[in-house]
């Protein structure tokens, strides 16, 4: 199962994994109201006296902008810190994940943000692969992609996950991996918890950030390297039909790295896949600092 990491930073202290227990009344825990980040860290292959964090300003930023829809405020500098101190309590030796996470943290009932106690933890768990790094096979959900226009879909919303969890579990409930979902206008939008890029004839396509995507920070990253490649990288709607005779297709995520798709409901995708596999090299040389590229992304924290 999970190995936690044994620090945990709660209530506003540093105090150990098993100790940082919550009330079943936490309000959070009954109306969604809390908000996540997900990074990940590695040990410095090069140095271990450091550790490595991909983009933690940009997670700051993101969990930052997810405090202010749930009437919170927390800065993104605040959260960066946080994550450095429990990075460092915590040592790790092996690839881990980081789960900020801000809620309301008042006991009692109605659902509301306002005249209400909110807190901020942070945790950590060993992780190795999410997906199969060989790929994975995808059905589209029965369940639509939530609108912006119904939550707040630039803010990571632990209750929005009700909808990721119901397509995971039909996914793999009927033999599949992952999930794709369509959007409410029909389009695709991303995965359970991943973005999704397209490529058909050399050019590489992406759902565009009014397309109700998580604006996630792999897909950022993705973006920037494969334009910088020179790909013309296109941010559009993309049809159901496009995913299913596309010459390559990847999801990205913290947690999923870049993962190819091989299968979309009974539709095979070539084994060939010579962009997805640059990027996804340059990406990993990136993330574990062997990479002379993009240094600005690798925060290097010492131990
Ligand atoms: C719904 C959803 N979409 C996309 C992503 C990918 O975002 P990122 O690359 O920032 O991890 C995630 C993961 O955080 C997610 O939960």
């Amino acid at each position: 199962m999970y190995n936690f990491l044994p620090v945990a930073y709660f209530e506003n202290r540093f105090i150990p994994f098993e100790n940082a227990k919550l009330s079943i009344a936490t309000h959070a825990l009954h109306y969604g109201t809390g908000a996540f980040g997900g990074l990940r860290g590695i040990p410095d292959p090069q140095n271990s006296q450091q550790i490595l964090l991909f983009r933690l300003d940009r997670h700051g930023q993101r969990l930052a902008q997810s405090a202010k829809f749930l009437n919170f405020d927390l800065s993104a500098e605040q959260i960066q810190s946080a994550i450095v101190d429990f990075v460092q309590k915590n040592q790790p030796q092996v690839p881990f994940y980081i789960r900020p996470f801000i809620y309301t943290s008042d006991l009692g009932i109605t659902p509301r943000l306002h005249d209400i106690e909110k807190s901020f933890f942070i945790y950590g768990i060993e992780l190795g692969d999410y997906l199969s790094p060989d790929g994975v096979r995808c059905r589209f959900s029965s369940w639509y992609r939530q609108e912006d226009r119904s939550l707040p879909l630039r803010g990571k919303i632990s209750g929005a996950y009700i909808t990721s969890s119901l397509a995971k579990t039909e996914a793999v409930a009927s033999g599949f991996d992952e999930s794709i979902f369509l959007n409410t206008q029909g389009k695709i939008s991303e995965a359970s918890g991943m973005n999704i890029f397209v490529v058909r004839n050399g050019k590489i396509f992406t759902p565009g950030v009014e397309q109700d995507i998580l604006e996630g920070i792999t897909r950022d990253s993705i973006i920037q390297i494969a334009r910088d490649m020179g790909y013309e990288v296109v941010e559009r709607p993309v049809d159901k039909s496009e995913l299913l005779i596309a010459d390559e297709a990847f999801l990205s995520g913290t947690a999923a790295k870049v993962t190819p798709i091989k299968q979309i409901e009974n539709y095979h995708l070539p084994l060939e896949r010579p962009i997805t596999d640059r990027l996804k090299d340059k990406i990993t040389g990136i993330t574990e600092n062997r990479d002379v590229d993009y240094q600005d992304w690798v925060f290097k924290i010492p131990l």
